[in-house]
């Protein structure tokens, strides 16, 4: 399959997408079972996992999507990110963020730092794909769907360049 100048190939397949997803509820729903968690799924790329996903959670439970903007920062620390769209109250919350994938981790740890500050009772994530350099540099994520190594997926909520989100399947750039 071509998206502009890439071609992908099927790395997960639906079937094996929707297992993962059932097992993430699963773990969750026996987590949770006294508690109201506040999901907070990531936009974009997060929406298709989040939906499935919470469609499966049997819990009391609220879901308030958010997005990250990035402002410039210094020329060393790169982009600064911060969450927008919050219009639940934190405080005392358990919050699962919802990830798409954490890649580097960067915009992960900045937001739990964030959630953290707002007087949140527990913060913790759960995401659909990990990869290789969050592995490497030790990102805490509670609850993982697939670990891989550092290759480009599409697929599922995921996007090259706005394209593919719509795609049952995740696919994995052949490069
Ligand atoms: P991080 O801050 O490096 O962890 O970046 C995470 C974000 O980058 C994700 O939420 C995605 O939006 C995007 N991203 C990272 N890797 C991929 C990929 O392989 N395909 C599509 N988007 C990706």
């Amino acid at each position: 399959m071509k998206f502009k100048d890439l071609e992908f190939n099927e790395f997960i397949s639906a079937a094996d997408v929707q297992k993962k997803v059932a097992e993430l509820a699963g773990q969750i729903n026996h987590d949770y079972r006294d508690k109201t968690p506040l999901f907070l799924p990531i936009l974009n790329g997060s929406f298709i996992f989040a939906s499935d996903l919470i469609k499966q959670v049997e819990l009391p439970c609220r879901v308030s999507f958010v997005k990250v903007s990035s402002y410039a920062g210094t020329a060393s620390t790169g982009q600064l990110k911060s969450l927008i769209g919050l219009d639940e109250s934190l405080f005392n919350q358990d919050i699962i963020i919802v990830e798409d994938i954490v890649d580097t981790g960067f915009t992960l740890q900045r937001i739990v730092e964030e959630l953290k500050s707002l007087g949140t009772k527990s913060v913790e994530v759960v995401t659909l794909l990990r990869k290789q350099p969050a592995r490497d540099k030790g990102v805490y994520v509670k609850y993982t769907g697939f670990e891989i190594d550092n290759e480009f997926v599409l697929g599922y909520g995921l996007d090259y360049d706005g394209l593919g989100r719509n795609l049952r399947e995740i696919y994995k750039a052949d490069v």
